[in-house]
């Protein structure tokens, strides 16, 4: 296999090599909720994916640094809310660390199934944390999922280092 890193040289691409070449991998948009006590929690994310139906299962690939990651870690639950091109906004808020604390300020949102629902965006998956697995500088958060809730919306799109909508 090529560009396989090579751990006893050192060589191989860097972590900063293999976050250029994902970016022309489009993905789509998430914030990934959870309570802090009783305090709302989320963080933007694009590492979200279903992992199997049988049983139904969710990951969220999170930052070991991230706050929402620990305070999963702490409530044993969480909510992946998937954006609509509409809310790009909720995704860059969601994502600056400068905004931790006027994220949820003014924010129509519901307690469902233990997590921070957000009540505008069209996909809502609820789900109790199944696992945490080791993945170098990020957790993946297997969730079980308990509660689906969608409807048809433009996508939030996250590619080249943007947002865009898909219609
Ligand atoms: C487009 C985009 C996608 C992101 N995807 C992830 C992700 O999948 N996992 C992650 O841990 N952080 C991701 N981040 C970074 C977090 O949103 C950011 O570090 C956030 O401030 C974490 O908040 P927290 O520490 O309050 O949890 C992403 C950021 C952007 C802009």
């Amino acid at each position: 296999m090529s560009n396989r890193p090579d751990e006893a040289t050192g060589t191989g691409p860097t972590g900063e090599e293999l976050r250029k070449a994902l970016a022309t991998f489009p993905t789509g948009i998430a914030v990934v909720t959870t309570f802090l006590g009783a305090e709302p929690i989320g963080a933007t994310a694009n590492a979200v994916t279903g992992l199997s139906l049988d049983p139904p299962l969710i990951l969220a690939c999170l930052d070991r640094r991230s706050r929402t990651l620990n305070a999963i870690e702490a409530s044993g639950r969480f909510g992946v809310n998937g954006l609509a091109a509409e809310h790009e906004s909720l995704a860059r808020s969601f994502s600056d660390p400068e905004s931790r604390e006027t994220r949820w300020k003014g924010l129509d949102w519901e307690e469902s199934h233990g997590s921070p629902r957000l009540k505008q965006v069209p996909l809502w998956v609820g789900c109790s944390l199944h696992d945490l697995v080791e993945g170098g500088d990020h957790l993946i958060a297997i969730g079980a999922v308990e509660e689906i809730e969608g409807r048809d919306a433009d996508p939030l799109i996250y590619h080249g280092g943007d947002y865009h909508g898909l219609r």
